[in-house]
């Protein structure tokens, strides 16, 4: 029998038309466009569009589908009811996790599994995870939920609903382009899981929910939050390669570097590491910057790594004021775009997903009686 690599490296799991990477080259395509098109050019709006429905919406279709995201945006009665003591309980992808299991619950299209259903309920999902997110923080810190603003785009109506100001035209754009870079990503660990639940036929919320839980580890979308904690650690430029050289010694991984698939630097982190840069001129605190361009700079000389999408979007989301442990939530609040786009490609052309396995335990044997062990 064929066998693969252990972490199933190179193999192909599903077909997918929403996303390709080439490795070798940087390079990352959402339905066939650059991310370098889309990044300065396209708003979350139209990516999400675009994900979901495999074209770029024209102006009617874009009106019509920021229309359906900001109608969406408040959680149910039953998703608010629990929130309180989510806040209170449960660290931030955790109440990620239990607010999106249950906001099916009261999902208006219910038990419907038609694509039409699936497809209101991936617009719904896109449209309520910043409002969970952002109401969690106000909670937990004994503020006044901010209710959504229907006029704001999503990214500036998530900086509203979490900070309470109206956040300026450049910063509300920085936060759309990181969320349209971490959109899509072909088979990473949290889209092949949503797969694997939507592939049993479990519906799109259960695997929306496999999806987050996924990306909580800190070896995948985790890692954000590991960067900024390293970052506060090392505190200045002049010891970030000391700090490095004695995580490798002792054989720790830096997170924010390396990759599966890209073995040059990840397309994502060329925009990430630009706006981090205008945002440490515009906020005139370069210190988080020029520490996180001292850390690349020591593990590209120890270890020929890059830095991937969560390096320097630590850095961008500090900057955007956004509290440390929220850095995961918002690459969910971006990827529940991807994962629900994947979920609905698995559903229209379906098999279980259910691999083969290499056993390495005993040879078979006997049944020993409990009073022979
Ligand atoms: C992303 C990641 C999980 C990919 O893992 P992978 O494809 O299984 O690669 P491996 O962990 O096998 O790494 C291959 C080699 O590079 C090294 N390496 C990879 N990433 C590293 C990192 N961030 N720091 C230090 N060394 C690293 C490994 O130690 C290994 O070296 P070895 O061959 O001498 O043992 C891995 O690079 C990682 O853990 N990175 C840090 C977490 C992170 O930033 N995750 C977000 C991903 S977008």
């Amino acid at each position: 029998m064929a066998t693969s690599g252990k972490g199933l490296e190179g193999v192909i799991a599903a077909e997918t038309a929403l996303s390709d990477i080439d490795g070798k080259q940087g390079r990352l395509w959402y339905v066939g466009y650059d991310i370098h098109d889309l990044a300065p050019n396209a708003t979350f709006e139209e990516v999400i569009y675009l994900l979901q429905n495999l074209e770029l919406p024209n102006a009617s279709q874009l009106d019509d589908i920021k229309e359906q995201l900001a109608k969406e945006r408040e959680p149910n009665d039953f998703v608010m009811g629990l929130m309180p003591q989510l806040a209170k309980n449960c660290a931030p992808m955790s109440m990620l996790r239990t607010a999106v299991s249950a906001s099916s619950a009261k999902d208006p299209d219910g038990w419907n599994t038609s694509e039409e259903g699936n497809y209101r309920k991936a617009i719904r999902l896109c449209a309520v995870f910043p409002t969970l997110v952002a109401y969690y923080d106000r909670i937990r810190n004994d503020e006044q939920v901010v209710p959504p603003d229907q006029g704001l785009s999503l990214a500036a109506n998530f900086l509203w609903m979490l900070q309470g100001d109206k956040a300026d035209d450049e910063s509300a754009r920085i936060l759309d382009m990181c969320l349209t870079l971490h959109a899509d990503h072909t088979m990473n660990a949290s889209t092949f899981a949503a797969r694997v639940c939507a592939a049993t036929l479990s519906d799109i919320h259960s695997a929306t929910t496999a999806a987050i839980a996924a990306l909580k580890g800190p070896l995948h979308g985790g890692a954000n939050e590991q960067v900024m904690k390293m970052i506060k650690e090392i505190k200045e430029p002049s010891r970030a390669r000391d700090y490095i050289t004695k995580r490798l010694e002792s054989k720790q991984k830096v997170m924010g570097f390396g990759h599966r698939v890209y073995k040059t630097e990840d397309p994502r982190a060329t925009h990430l590491r630009r706006m981090a840069k205008q945002l440490a001129e515009k906020t005139s605190d370069g210190n988080n910057f020029e520490i996180s361009q001292e850390i690349e700079k020591a593990v590209m000389d120890a270890k020929g790594l890059y830095p991937n999408v969560d390096f320097y979007a630590a850095s961008v989301y500090g900057y955007l004021q956004i509290p440390t442990d929220l850095f995961t939530p918002v690459f969910a609040c971006s990827r529940v775009s991807g994962w629900t786009a994947h979920v609905r490609e698995q559903y229209a052309d379906n098999r279980l997903i259910r691999p083969d396995h290499g056993y390495v335990g005993p040879e078979p044997r006997k049944w020993t009686p409990l009073s022979e062990r």
